[in-house]
C-alpha cells in the first residue's frame, strides 16, 4: 500500500503521516515512512527524539552517497553521471529506525535549476523514489509539503492513493480541488480526503456537503484535540503524548478503511 500525503499547509499532513506510520507498524506491517517536506518534521511526530532527529542528514545532502552512486559530486559541473544509479540498499542504510520498527527515509530538498533540471542528487532522489514505489514493502507512506510541486513532477505516480488532509476552512478545500485535478492527470487512481481539526458538527456537515460537491470521497475524519496541538509544542510524537486521544482513535479507523480497500 502506497499513500501519498497532501493538502493545504498545517491542515494536520505530518500528524496524519507519523501516526499512520506508527499504526500500521504495530500492526505487523513493514513500513517506510518519506518525509518529502523540506521542512523536515516527520521525524518528530513518528516519534523520533528531537536529538537524534536533528542528525539526520537528508539523502540529498549526503555528498559522498551521491557521488558515490551517480559518479558525480553535487556542484562539479560538466560531467556524466548516472542517470540510473543503484539504489537498492538506500532505504535499509539509510533510513533511520523509529519506534514500532519503522523506517525512515529523510528525502530532503534540491535547488531546483528550473523545469527539467537535472542533476546528480535529482538522479538519486529520482531513482530511490522510484524504486521504493516498486519495491515490495507492505506500506510506503509519504509524508508531502504544502505546495504542489512533487505532484507537479510526478513522484506520487505510482501510488496508490493520495490522501488529501482537508481542514474546514474554503482555502483548504480549494486545495483538494487542485490537489485532485493535478492527481487526475497524472494518473493516480485514488484521491481519498481526510477531514481533519474538525471542531463540531457544523463543520462536519461543512466538509461533507463541500467535498462531495467537488467528488473526492471521504476516507475518515480527524477531530480537532488540544493535546495534539500540545505534543507539538513538547516534540512528542501525538502517539506516544496522548495515546487515548480521539485523534488517534479516527486514524487507527483509517488505517482499517485502508486496508479494507488496499491490502
Ligand atoms: N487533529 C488535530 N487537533 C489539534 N491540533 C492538530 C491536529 N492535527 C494537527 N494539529 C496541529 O496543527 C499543527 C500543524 O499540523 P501538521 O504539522 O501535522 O500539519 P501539516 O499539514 O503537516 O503542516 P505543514 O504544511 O506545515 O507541513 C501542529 O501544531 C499540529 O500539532
Ligand atoms: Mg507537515
Amino acid at each position: 500500500m502506497k499513500l501519498a500525503i497532501a493538502g493545504k499547509g498545517g491542515t494536520g499532513k505530518t500528524t496524519l503521516a507519523g501516526t499512520l506510520a506508527r499504526l500500521f507498524a504495530r500492526d505487523g506491517y513493514k513500513v517506510i515512512a518519506i518525509d518529502a517536506d523540506p521542512a523536515m518534521n516527520l521525524a518528530s511526530t513518528l516519534g523520533i527524539a528531537p536529538d537524534a532527529a536533528s542528525k539526520i542528514v537528508p539523502i540529498s545532502e549526503n555528498e559522498d552517497l551521491i557521488e558515490e552512486r551517480t559518479g558525480v559530486r553535487p556542484g562539479s559541473s560538466g560531467s556524466v553521471f548516472s542517470l540510473t544509479p543503484n539504489v537498492r540498499d538506500i532505504a535499509d542504510r539509510y533510513g533511520v529506525r523509529g519506534p514500532d520498527n519503522t523506517m525512515l527515509i529523510v528525502m530532503g530538498t534540491v535547488k531546483s535549476g528550473g523545469i527539467g533540471c537535472m542533476c546528480p542528487a535529482h538522479s538519486l532522489l529520482r531513482a530511490l523514489m522510484r524504486h521504493i514505489l516498486i519495491d515490495r514493502r507492505d506500506v510506503v507512506i509519504m509524508d508531502m509539503e504544502a505546495g504542489l510541486e512533487h505532484l507537479g513532477r510526478g513522484t506520487v505516480r505510482g501510488m496508490d492513493a493520495i490522501l488529501c488532509v482537508v481542514e474546514p476552512r474554503t482555502q483548504s478545500v480549494e486545495t483538494a480541488v487542485r490537489v485532485s485535478r493535478l492527481a487526475r492527470d497524472i494518473g493516480v487512481k485514488s484521491i481519498l480526503a481526510v477531514e481533519s481539526k474538525v471542531r463540531n458538527e457544523e463543520e462536519k456537515s461543512f466538509l461533507d456537503k463541500r467535498l462531495k460537491e467537488i467528488g473526492v470521497p471521504i476516507i475518515g475524519s480527524v477531530p480537532y484535540d488540544e493535546a495534539i496541538a500540545k505534543s507539538d509544542m513538547l516534540r512528542i510524537a501525538p502517539i506516544d503524548f496522548a495515546p487515548d486521544s480521539p485523534v488517534i482513535k479516527a486514524i487507527d479507523a483509517i488505517r482499517k478503511s485502508l486496508i479494507k480497500i488496499y491490502a
